[in-house]
């Protein structure tokens, strides 16, 4: 009996011995790899610990583990993080050369060119050139666009350009009240680009007359030529509507939306995508959102006052949108000669095209 237990007990040993012999699982990594190197580190250059982070940023295992559960939980150092990080700085600097280089060429053409006027006068028959819904839809998303690119503008430069002005505490109060301020206007934005795609998008469709404006870019380069008839919309404005509204403003939507709801399990490399995919975007259309603006304030006398009230004066049609200005005529245009026009409308139509009559009438030229 006793020599039974006796025989169990060594038996028992010996497992016991065995098992400790056996390599384990993590001990053959432990000994070879970026933890074999860390140790032969340690006896040449104490303290140094680069094999050990190298491994970590390689998302080796061995060290990165935890009972936390939930996306890249146990990720210590996300190496895409620190590539995020390079690229950001070039990728500022070039959008921001972009968007100064337009500040400057708008500035430039209007030196040269000045505010584009009519040659004759107000015949002041008015056509209802934008509905209430055009204008709805056009109002909500310029607006939302406007204080998404200036607060955007803010966060994305602000370090650079307001913290040497306004010093740490006052660009640390403007820096959240912008981030917050884009938070909450990017859903409007959202919700009323695809509003002003579904009310535009029939009027965009490119047509043959296109490519003769596009050729002189209808008239526009040169100081005192007469521009080329389109239609409703000329090709300028169609490249504005399929590049900046259809395509950079639905990436943007896109890519705000990735980075705004962080909640559907989207990983850190994703997150950092959108968001140099966002700065890109919304630099190329602030570019192409000042030559915009600029044509429709001060660059163009009577645009600004057409998307305001809805009204263009018979003469602006023509000399702008002379094609549109015939199927108006005709009756085959959507949009007609307008009746029963409120007098403090038709005053405000008839002053921002009276007043920016050229001296020179086309014939002159
Ligand atoms: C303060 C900012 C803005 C001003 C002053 C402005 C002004 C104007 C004006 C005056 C027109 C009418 C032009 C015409 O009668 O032919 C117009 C048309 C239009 N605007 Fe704006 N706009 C602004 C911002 C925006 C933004 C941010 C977007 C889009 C992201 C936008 C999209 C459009 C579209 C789609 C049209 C119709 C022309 C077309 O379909 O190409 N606008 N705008």
């Amino acid at each position: 009996m006793r020599d039974v237990s006796r025989m169990r007990w060594l038996t028992r040993l010996i497992v016991l011995l065995w098992a400790i012999a056996l390599p384990q699982p993590g001990f053959a990594a432990d000994t070879t790899g970026g933890a074999h190197e860390q140790a032969q580190r340690q006896i040449t250059q104490p303290a140094n610990n680069a094999p050990f982070w190298r491994d970590v940023r390689r998302g080796e295992n061995t060290y990165q583990t935890t009972q936390v559960r939930g996306l890249e939980t146990n990720v210590l150092i996300q190496t895409e993080g620190q590539t995020w990080r390079l690229l950001r700085p070039p990728v500022y600097s070039v959008g921001g050369f972009i968007v100064m280089l337009a500040l400057l060429g708008i500035f430039g053409y209007y030196l040269w060119r000045g505010s584009i006027k009519l040659h004759e006068p107000p015949t002041g028959k008015l056509i209802r050139r934008f509905s209430d819904l055009d204008r709805f839809a056009h109002w909500t998303v310029a607006i939302s666009f406007v204080t998404l690119a200036i607060t955007g503008v803010m966060m994305t430069f602000g370090k650079y350009l307001l913290l040497p002005v306004f010093g740490y505490t006052l660009f640390s109060w403007l820096a959240i009240f912008a981030k917050n301020l884009h938070n909450f206007v990017a859903p409007v934005f959202l919700l009323a680009l695809p509003l002003l795609i579904l009310v535009f998008i029939r009027d965009n469709g490119l047509k043959r007359y296109d490519v003769e404006w596009l050729k002189t870019f209808g008239g526009m380069l040169s100081k005192t030529g007469t521009e080329v008839p389109s239609g409703r919309f000329n090709a300028g404005e169609k490249a504005v509507f399929w590049v900046m509204v259809c395509i950079l403003s639905v990436v943007l939507c896109i890519s705000g939306v990735v980075m705004l709801f962080a909640n559907f399990e989207q990983g850190r490399l994703t997150m950092q995508s959108a968001n140099i995919v966002h700065v890109v975007a919304a630099l190329l259309a602030i570019a192409m959102a000042i030559f915009h603006i600029y044509l429709g304030t001060i660059g163009m006398k009577g645009a600004y006052k057409a998307m305001r009230t809805g009204y263009v004066d018979e003469t602006w049609a023509r000399e702008h949108h002379e094609i549109w200005y015939e199927e108006v005529k005709a009756g085959t245009a959507r949009q007609q000669f307008a009746e029963n026009v409120p007098p403090r409308i038709r005053m405000q139509v008839e002053q921002s095209v009276d007043q920016g009559i050229s001296e020179a009438t086309p014939r002159e030229q």
